[in-house]
């Protein structure tokens, strides 16, 4: 019997509402920041992702690298900003460019709770300016959603990495503080003191931040300008009342961010992987991509880590939809055949069950849907003209059982008329 391949999930149609609705308030929250949706392919170039940094674990390690029938390296994606880059490159939109995103990435990752190989995620970048206030609005988005979300066990780390020479001054710093300290670090994380010093202190392995309490501060070696910057979005921040804390240790997966970096961690979630969304700026990756000097901030959240923490604050439960009548048939089902088909062009949300089933088997079913109504059809309705509508919710709590017969030209207006009611009482 085949399954789903490692790290990857099959969305049955009772987890899918959830997730539709999750994507639902995000793009009326894009669209009420102004921005635009935007789909890239699946597939790119496996040199687009390329420029996130061969050394990252993303691009060396985890990537899903395969050569076409023609022969092009290709990758299936395994985050958004590099490919929204280069759709920038190859369009050129006007500026600042204000786009959202969403949908699977891939990354061969060891599975585990809240990490897998095939996720989902929903984003934002801007494009096309580097306006402090810019940033804010990115925070302010993606603090939005998860709000609308019903999160509220989820704290914001910021920090900035400052531009290419902050980031080169710290780094040279932090590789001697490195280099003196090895000894002391978790044996899994010594490697990284020679390839990816700042990977070092991101690790979660005690010895290592034990050892590391005192490692140079990135935000120490900001100039002037870089500080002003960050105490821009720090007070928009405050302006708009969203709390943070200033983390100089927040060190994020990919190799392009300058300046303003930033994560969301739900504190309900196991810390290995608390991290629902996170983000940053990056000035220098378009033009790495061969297209002009922009600069660019933006965020992705975790669809599966995000549902994963409303699971564990019990919140954002979204119940799949219900049919709102089912067509019991007992004749030969061309009543139910019919009756579905006016119901459904009236967009009343009608079901039915197939195979010339029994009256019993089929209210069965009726009731396992959890439909409002049945419209029910016998010999004698069939006869008649007439269809009989019961209130099937009304009739399981008990509560004004009611049964009636309609003509079948009234149909679709008895049953808005008996869901109107039933959405009252
Ligand atoms: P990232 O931190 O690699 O950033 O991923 C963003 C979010 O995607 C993570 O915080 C996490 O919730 C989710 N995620 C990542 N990997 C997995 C996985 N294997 N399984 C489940 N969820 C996962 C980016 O991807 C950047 N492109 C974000 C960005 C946009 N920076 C600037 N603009």
């Amino acid at each position: 019997m085949f399954k789903t391949p490692i790290g990857t999930h099959d969305v049955l149609p009772e987890a899918s509402a959830r997730r539709a609705a999750l994507v639902a308030a995000f793009a009326e929250l894009g669209a009420t920041y102004g921005f635009g949706e935007l789909a890239t392919p699946i597939f790119e170039s496996a040199e687009v992702f390329g420029a996130l940094g061969e050394q990252t674990d993303v691009v060396g390690k985890e990537m899903y690298v395969f050569a076409d029938r023609s022969d092009r390296q290709m990758a299936l994606r395994p985050e958004g900003t590099a490919a929204i880059c280069r759709a920038f490159t190859q369009h050129r939109p006007t500026l600042p460019w204000k786009v959202t995103y969403g949908g699977p990435y891939f990354r061969y990752e060891a599975p585990q709770a809240g990490r897998f190989r095939q996720f989902h995620q929903l984003g934002a970048e801007t494009l096309g300016t580097d306006d402090p206030d810019s940033d804010v609005e990115i925070i302010a988005l993606a603090n939005d959603v998860l709000r609308a979300a019903g999160l509220s066990q989820v704290e914001l780390l910021v920090n900035s990495m400052g531009d290419h020479e902050t980031r080169a001054a710290h780094h040279e710093a932090l590789s001697q503080f490195l280099m003196a300290v090895t000894q002391q670090l978790d044996v899994d994380d010594r490697p990284k003191v020679e390839t990816l010093p700042l990977r070092v202190l991101d690790s979660k392995r005690p010895a290592t931040i034990a050892a590391t309490a005192d490692a140079p501060k990135i935000t120490d070696y900001l100039d002037e300008a870089g500080e002003a910057r960050f105490g821009r979005v720090l007070a928009g921040l405050d302006a708009l009342g969203i709390t943070y804390t200033v983390e100089p240790r927040l060190v994020r997966g990919l190799d392009y961010y300058t300046h303003t970096t930033f994560e969301f961690k739900s504190t309900a979630l196991d810390a290995a992987q608390d991290t629902v969304c996170g983000g940053g700026r990056y000035n220098g990756l378009v033009e790495s991509l061969g297209g002009p000097p922009t600069p660019g901030i933006g965020f992705a959240l975790g669809v599966e880590r995000l549902l994963l923490a409303c699971d564990a604050e019990s919140t954002f439960a979204v119940e799949p939809p219900t049919p709102q009548v089912w067509v019991v048939d007992v004749t030969d089902g061309s009543s139910a055949r019919d009756l579905c088909a006016l119901l459904r062009s009236a967009g009343i949300r009608a079901d039915r069950a197939f195979d010339g089933r029994s009256m019993r088997a089929q209210l069965k079913l009726a009731d396992r849907s959890r439909a409002e109504l049945a419209a029910i059809v016998g010999s004698d309705e069939l006869e008649a003209g007439t269809v009989t509508l019961r209130e099937l919710r009304r009739a399981a709590a008990g509560d004004g059982y009611e049964q009636r017969s309609v003509a079948r030209a009234e149909l679709v207006s008895e049953v808005r008329k008996l869901l109107t009611a039933s959405q009252v009482s």
